[in-house]
C-alpha cells in the first residue's frame, strides 16, 4: 500500500483524479509517491555541509557571479572592475534553504520529448525573445559531489508557448511547422564543476499549464559522431519553473505579450504543487543582465540525482534533419486524442484550488 502524503492527497482531492481515475495521471501521482518515499530520497540540501565543507558551495557561487559580471561587461552594463560580490557566509547559509537552488524532484516527461537532439550550447535557432544563460550544477546525492560526466538535456516552448519537433493538437495553435525545427531543444556534457550551460528563453505559456522547462539528465551514454548522443540510463526527468511575480514581468514584453493561450499560474500548476513537495523547489533564480528583461537573462538552478537511478521516459519523436518523426509505438504518439497515454492531462487551471506552500 502506498502512503499518500496529506498534501498529495490535497493535490488528489482537489484535482479530483480519486473520483475520476484517468490512468496517466493517477501513474503520475504513484510515481511521485514512490520517489518521495524513497528510503534514498535526498536532495541537495541535504549535501549542504559536505559541500560547504569542500568549497564547493562558495567556489560555484564565485563562478556564477564572475560570469553574470562578464554577460554584464559584454553587453555594456557593467565595467570589468566593478564586480559587486556578496557575503560568501549569506551565501553558505541559504545553500539549499531559501536559494532557490535545490531540486530533485522527478515529473512526467510529458507528451512532447523529442530525442536525438544536437548536443550545442545555443537552443535559440531564430526564436525571438530575451536570451537566458542558463547554469545547471548536477550534484550526486548519494556522495554529495559533482556529476562531471552527464549529459543535461533541456526542452520548452517558444516565447508564445509552442514546442518544436513536434506536431500535436494542443501543441499552441497545432501549427503544422514547429515540427520542422529543432529550436529551444539540446543537450550539454556536464563538466569538471556537474556544470552544464544553455542560451534558452524562458518558456512561454500554453493551455493547462504554468511556464516550465523540461530537463532530463542522461549518464553513460556514447557520443556519436554527428554530435548526438546514444545509449546510457536516465537519472532524473524533471522540470523547471519560473517566480511568478517575476514571470509577469517576463509576459508583458514582446512577444510573449503576443501569446492568445489562456495561462496557468503555478499555484494552480498540479504538476508544480507536486514538484515542491519534500523540501524540492524547481524554480530558477534569475537575475537580469542588464537595465531590464529585454536586455537578457541569467538563470541558475542545482539539481541532486542519485546517478544510479534508473527513469524510463518515453519520446514521442525523434529529431532528423528532415524534422520530427515519430518513434515507433510511443505511448505519446496522437496525443491528445489516439494514444496510449491520452489519459494524462493536466487538470484544468479551476480543478486545483487553494494554495499548497504548506506541502510537507
Ligand atoms: C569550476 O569551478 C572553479 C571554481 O569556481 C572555476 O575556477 C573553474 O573554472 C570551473 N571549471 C569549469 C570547467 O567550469
Ligand atoms: C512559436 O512557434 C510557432 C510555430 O512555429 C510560430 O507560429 C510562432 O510565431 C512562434 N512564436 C514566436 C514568438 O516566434
Ligand atoms: C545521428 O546519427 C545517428 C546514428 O547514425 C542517426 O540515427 C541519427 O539520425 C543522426 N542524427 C542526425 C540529427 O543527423
Amino acid at each position: 500500500m502506498v502512503h499518500v502524503s496529506q498534501a498529495l492527497a490535497a493535490v488528489l482531492l482537489a484535482s479530483g483524479a480519486i473520483a475520476h481515475p484517468s490512468g496517466n495521471t493517477n501513474k503520475e501521482i504513484l510515481r511521485r509517491q514512490a520517489h518521495l518515499d524513497h528510503p534514498e530520497r535526498r536532495n541537495v540540501a541535504s549535501c549542504k555541509r559536505d559541500l560547504v565543507e569542500t568549497g564547493w558551495v562558495r567556489d560555484q557561487h564565485q563562478r556564477r557571479e564572475a560570469r553574470l559580471h562578464e554577460l554584464r561587461v559584454a553587453a555594456g552594463f557593467a565595467k570589468p572592475h566593478e564586480m559587486v560580490r556578496r557575503d560568501v557566509a549569506e551565501v553558505e547559509e541559504e545553500y539549499g534553504i531559501n536559494a532557490a537552488c535545490t531540486l530533485d524532484p522527478e515529473a512526467t516527461e510529458g507528451p512532447y520529448w523529442v530525442t536525438g537532439e544536437l548536443i550545442r550550447q545555443n537552443l535559440l535557432n531564430t526564436e525571438k525573445g530575451p536570451p537566458v544563460h542558463l547554469d545547471i550544477n548536477v550534484v550526486d546525492t548519494t556522495t554529495c559531489k559533482p556529476v562531471t560526466d552527464a549529459y543535461v538535456e533541456m526542452w520548452g516552448t517558444n516565447a508564445t508557448g509552442v514546442y518544436t519537433g513536434v506536431q500535436a493538437r494542443g501543441n499552441g495553435d497545432g501549427s503544422n511547422t514547429a515540427v520542422f525545427t529543432n529550436a529551444l531543444r539540446g543537450l550539454q556534457p556536464t563538466g569538471a564543476n556537474g556544470t552544464a550551460t544553455f542560451i534558452t528563453l524562458i518558456p512561454g505559456h500554453y493551455v493547462g499549464r504554468a511556464n516550465h522547462l523540461h530537463t532530463i539528465i542522461h549518464h553513460g551514454a556514447k557520443l556519436l559522431p554527428n554530435n548526438t548522443i546514444q545509449g546510457g540510463t536516465i537519472s532524473h526527468v524533471g522540470q523547471f519553473y519560473v517566480e511568478q511575480n517575476f514571470l509577469a514581468r517576463v509576459e508583458a514584453v514582446s512577444p510573449y505579450n503576443t501569446n492568445k493561450q489562456a495561462q496557468t499560474k503555478n499555484a494552480n500548476d498540479f504538476l508544480f504543487n507536486m514538484g515542491k513537495q519534500g523540501g524540492d523547489d524547481p524554480v530558477m533564480k534569475i537575475s537580469l543582465i542588464g537595465a531590464k528583461i529585454e536586455d537578457g537573462l541569467y538563470a541558475t538552478i542545482d539539481v541532486g540525482v542519485n546517478p544510479k537511478a534508473k527513469q524510463n521516459p518515453q519520446p514521442v519523436n525523434f529529431w532528423t534533419e528532415k524534422g520530427g518523426i515519430p518513434v515507433p509505438g510511443s505511448p505519446w504518439t496522437g496525443y491528445p486524442d489516439t494514444c496510449k497515454n491520452c489519459g494524462f492531462r493536466p487538470p484544468k487551471e479551476r480543478d486545483v484550488e487553494g494554495e499548497l506552500e504548506d506541502a510537507e
